[in-house]
């Protein structure tokens, strides 16, 4: 269920944000502490509880700023307010058939303050979130921890952990404490830590909530991981999203589909560091929209492969998109450290690189590299012999090493320059097997150079990208017009590069194009996994 978390600091603002995500939620969770005390005031006295409140099941929330909200005053006039709140609005909420939950702290059961407020929501029939935010880091034991959660109050409290995920290790921890807590509700019997009796004293509803980039999977996959709700929020209300790595609701809904997502919805993902900007989820989930196919595509931030790897198994992953700084280390996995049974196409040896993963009917992995063809395509459409043809590559890391891989396979003669001169000599000498190839520097020394290498130009370097879209690694070079200018970068959608070449009457492929070749190229490949 997608909790849609209200952050504005005023009931008509908070009115006003429940009609902009109109159909893309299934709760609403009214945040006290982010209104103004005149609006908490406002609130109480009203004669009863705004319409809008009435719209879906609502969690009330006083957050205190040591867990994350705003509220920064005694504990006492805070849980004062909420049993205010409860008798008068809530009651009545749930009189009217609303289903009300209130979000209590853990360690409130230790004062008399928040027993009466939970003494109060069970007379009313109010449900209680008990809830402990760590942003220090994830526990080693989260599931003995959401034990403790179900288990500090009354029966049938709902126990929610927020941690902080410091990286791929956190998320895998937080991930086997899901597993854990599903065991035990599933079965009954528990799962050998504490979670398995707190899980049924809950009926089975645990809420589990991994913050920061690395936790981002935990909030878009929470149906398939079991927990009860995953919060979203507004970005555009100045403050932006009211907790680490949340996104949107209408995101959720439409492009990570986390209303129809199950226990067996089948994961695909992307790692790299950072990936939260990839536009690979949107395609790939869109994709799987079209198909019909009850699968979820997400970003997974990674800073340990091998921690990623036990996820995969964890969450048995399908399919996967790498991207940097993983590539080189994926394309390992099938060639220096492969798996039995592992294999993978020509391209990921020969260019070192992986960029899609996925499995064979026998669960094992398979890699291929589609940048090599979604960098030859688009081409192929504009000069559809490159045989003898002079071209000029700028860069010699990752994403030129596809690139230059392609060009000497289909016959071209490939020039790289290099503002590192020695790495685009290294690249020259490992691929001169393939074909004609010498190298250079990124600078006008290699004007002659490129006089004979200037049918095409390919930009790999990062050079030109956002935020950097003023600079151009060849200002030095004067466009003819025959050029075929071909720029990898996709954000911005024209560099300063690509104009040039354009404004001079060159032939140009923007990067976008590659993009969605790759892209789709990778979505044939996750799609034949659907039959095994
Ligand atoms: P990718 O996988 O995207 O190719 P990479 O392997 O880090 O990423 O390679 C980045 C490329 O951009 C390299 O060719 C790099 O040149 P160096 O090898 O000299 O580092 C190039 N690059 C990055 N910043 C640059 C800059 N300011 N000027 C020129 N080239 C730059």
């Amino acid at each position: 269920m997608i909790c849609f978390t209200l952050s504005a600091n005023t009931l008509d603002g908070m009115s006003a944000q429940v009609d902009r995500y109109h159909g893309c939620f299934d709760m609403l969770e009214l945040r006290l502490d982010l209104l103004s005390q005149e609006e908490r005031d406002k609130l109480l006295q009203s004669a009863g509880a705004p319409a809008w409140l009435g719209e879906a099941p609502l969690i009330l929330t006083f957050r205190r700023q040591s867990d994350g909200g705003a509220w920064n005053g005694e504990d006492a006039p805070r849980l004062k307010y909420v049993l205010s709140l409860v008798e008068s609005h809530a009651a009545s909420l749930v009189r009217e058939g609303s289903s009300v939950f209130i979000d209590l702290e853990d360690d409130v059961v230790a004062i008399a303050a928040g027993r009466e407020v939970a003494a109060a929501a069970a007379r009313h029939g109010v449900q209680i979130i008990r809830s402990r935010h760590d942003f220090e880091g994830t526990p080693d034991d989260p599931a003995a921890v959401i034990g403790e959660l179900a288990s500090c109050g009354g029966p049938g409290e709902i126990p929610k952990l927020a941690v902080q995920v410091r990286g791929s290790r956190d998320l895998v921890r937080l991930i086997k404490a899901a597993d854990a807590v599903r065991g035990g509700a599933d079965c009954g019997t528990g799962s050998g830590t504490g979670s398995g009796a707190g899980a049924e004293r809950s009926a089975g509803r645990v809420i589990l909530v991994g913050m920061g980039p690395y936790g981002f999977p935990s909030r878009v996959l929470s149906p398939r991981i079991g927990s009860f709700l995953s919060y979203g929020s507004d970005p555009g209300e100045g403050r932006g999203h009211v907790a680490p790595g949340q996104i949107d609701p209408r995101s959720m809904a439409e492009v990570y589909r986390c209303r129809t997502q199950g226990p067996h919805t089948e994961v695909f993902g992307i790692i790299g560091n950072p990936v939260l900007h990839s536009r690979s989820p949107a395609f790939h989930n869109a994709e799987f929209d079209r198909q019909g196919r009850d699968a979820v595509y997400v970003p997974f931030p990674t800073d340990d492969i091998e921690a990623f790897r036990e996820l995969m198994t964890l969450l048995d992953i399908r399919g996967l998109s790498v991207t940097i700084p993983h590539k080189e280390m994926v394309a390992g996995w099938f060639t220096s450290n492969a798996d039995k049974g592992s294999s993978c196409s020509p391209e990921v040896s020969a260019v070192g690189a992986c960029n899609t993963v996925t499995r064979d009917s026998g669960g094992n992995l398979v890699g291929a590299n589609t940048d090599v063809a979604g960098f030859l395509e688009p081409l192929l459409r504009r000069v559809p012999d490159l045989h003898s043809r002079g071209v000029t590559v700028l860069g010699a890391g990752g994403a030129a090493r596809a690139v230059v891989y392609g060009l000497l396979s289909a016959g071209a003669r490939v020039l790289v320059l290099n503002r590192n001169q020695d790495r685009a000599a290294l690249l020259a000498d490992e691929y001169a097997h393939l074909g004609q190839i010498s190298s250079g520097a990124l600078s006008p020394d290699s004007l002659s150079l490129m006089a004979t290498h200037n049918d095409i130009i390919v930009q790999t370097t990062s050079v030109g990208m956002a935020p950097d879209v003023d600079s151009d690694p060849i200002s030095f070079y004067d466009f003819t017009g025959t050029e075929v200018l071909y720029e990898i970068i996709y954000a911005p959608p024209k560099t300063k590069l690509l104009s040039r070449a354009e404004d001079a009457g060159c032939s140009v492929i923007g990067g976008e194009e590659m993009f969605l070749t790759q892209a789709k190229l990778q979505a044939q490949l996750f799609a034949q996994t659907a039959n095994i």
